[in-house]
């Protein structure tokens, strides 16, 4: 087991100290998912309690109008709740996306609910453009979600004033897909634009970024035969692009 890791380490070629950061990030991610799993699991027991008592209160007969309001928002928070933590199970649970088609403009919308929170709280006004006829990949939508959720972040945490993120899905002319994440933020300066795929690489503040995102990202296109890049102009905003091309899909 340990000779295929440190074979993997000659293959791409990454100094060692960085490709062992790197393994024992992961190491952390993967327990650190495990633990939150198993959190969300038990906030979600009492979360369908508050649903269901509230959907009881809802029927009772001559509550005052004022009451019933309060109880009506009591249950439509707990149920938006309830169904942010089942999307993080999902999103959570290892090798889910090994097989089954996924449908890319879903997977980009689920992720919009996501960030919802993130979007509101920074004035982002979030635009959603999916035309038709889009092929499906025959696997990988975790991989494709948590790809589209580290885009949709890095636009996000780059406008800090607000702005405007969208997300498009279209068909390319020769029968692949595309997905385009674009912002309006700061743009990323010419000189380290080569460098943001890189892995560490960040201009966050410590314990704001690992600089792992991008490097994940397009490790993760990757396996799935597509590829991830970038154009930028300082002053106007980045944009994102996934391809899969035709043999892909
Ligand atoms: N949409 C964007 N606008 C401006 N700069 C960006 C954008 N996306 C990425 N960057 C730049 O690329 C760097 C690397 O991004 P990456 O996602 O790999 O790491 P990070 O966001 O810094 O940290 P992490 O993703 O681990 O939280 C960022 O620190 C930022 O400087
Ligand atoms: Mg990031």
């Amino acid at each position: 087991m340990k000779k295929s890791i440190l074979a993997t380490a000659a293959d791409t070629a990454l100094p060692d100290k960085t490709f062992l950061d790197l393994l024992a990030f992961n190491e952390k991610m993967a327990e650190l998912g495990r633990i939150s799993a198993g959190i969300i699991h038990e906030v979600n027991t009492p979360l369908c309690v508050i649903i269901s008592a509230a959907q009881l209160v809802l029927q009772e007969e001559g509550m005052p109008e004022a009451a019933l309001e309060l109880v009506e928002r009591i249950h439509l928070e707990a149920q938006r709740l309830s169904q942010m933590t089942r999307g993080i199970l999902t999103f959570a649970r290892p090798d889910s996306d090994s097989s089954g088609e996924t449908d890319i403009c879903q997977t980009v919308h689920e992720v919009v609910t996501l960030i919802n929170y993130e979007s509101g709280k920074r004035s982002v006004r979030v635009i959603e453009e999916y035309e038709d006829h889009i092929p499906s990949l025959p696997s990988g939508g975790s991989r494709l979600k948590q790809v589209v959720l580290n885009l949709a972040m890095n636009a996000l945490q780059a406008m800090e004033e607000g702005g405007e993120l969208t997300l498009s899905c279209s068909p390319d002319v020769a029968g692949g897909a595309v997905i385009r994440i674009s912002d309006t933020g700061p743009g990323i300066p010419p000189e380290i634009v080569e460098l943001i795929f890189d892995p560490f690489y960040t201009t966050k503040r410590e314990g704001e970024g690992t600089g792992l995102g991008l490097f994940v990202s397009r490790n993760l296109v990757e396996e799935l035969h597509g590829s991830l890049t970038v154009q930028s102009l300082p002053g106007t905003g980045s944009r994102f692009t996934i391809t899969f091309p035709q043999p892909a899909l």
